[in-house]
């Protein structure tokens, strides 16, 4: 089973992000996790990142077209991109939202999540482990 994972934008530099905040692995690091932990959950893994709104709108695209599930972090899109919302409802696969840090133990901006409503759910505040949950749920959810 393909999986599309997604993070938005500013996740590439996790290198020079505040760790405690995000956590200690960079972005390299983040992504191998991923990639490691999808394959243990019997996932091919493709994982992305963009700073740029328009690109991740034409990525829910094409997991819409291919039925593919989608992991996403839109980072700070989350909390304002109703395009990025609107595309992501198109999905035919399930959608997990996932977070590094809890924006709702944060700054009163991140508490609005656009996105969460049309996901199958959302996990947050566990850092790099976030991604992991994320993908174990979504094995479950799939069956
Ligand atoms: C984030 C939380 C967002 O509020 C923030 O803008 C990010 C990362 C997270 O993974 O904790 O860039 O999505």
């Amino acid at each position: 089973m393909k999986l599309m994972v997604i993070n938005g934008p500013n996740l590439a530099r996790l290198d020079i992000r505040d760790s405690s905040i995000y956590g200690d692995l960079d972005y390299a690091q983040l992504k191998s996790l991923i990639e490691t932990s999808a394959s243990a959950a019997g996932f091919e893994s493709d994982v992305r990142q963009s700073n740029d709104e328009a690109t991740i709108i034409s990525w829910l695209h094409e997991a819409a077209d291919a039925k593919t599930p989608v992991i996403i972090n839109p980072a700070a899109f989350t909390h304002y991109s109703y395009a990025i919302r609107d595309a992501a409802e198109l999905l035919k696969a399930p959608l997990i939202e996932v977070h590094l840090s809890n924006p709702m133990a944060r700054e009163e901006f991140r508490h609005t999540s656009v996105i969460s409503g049309v996901a199958n759910g959302t996990i947050a505040g566990f850092g790099p482990n976030s991604y992991v949950l994320a993908i174990n749920a979504l094995k479950a959810l799939l069956g």
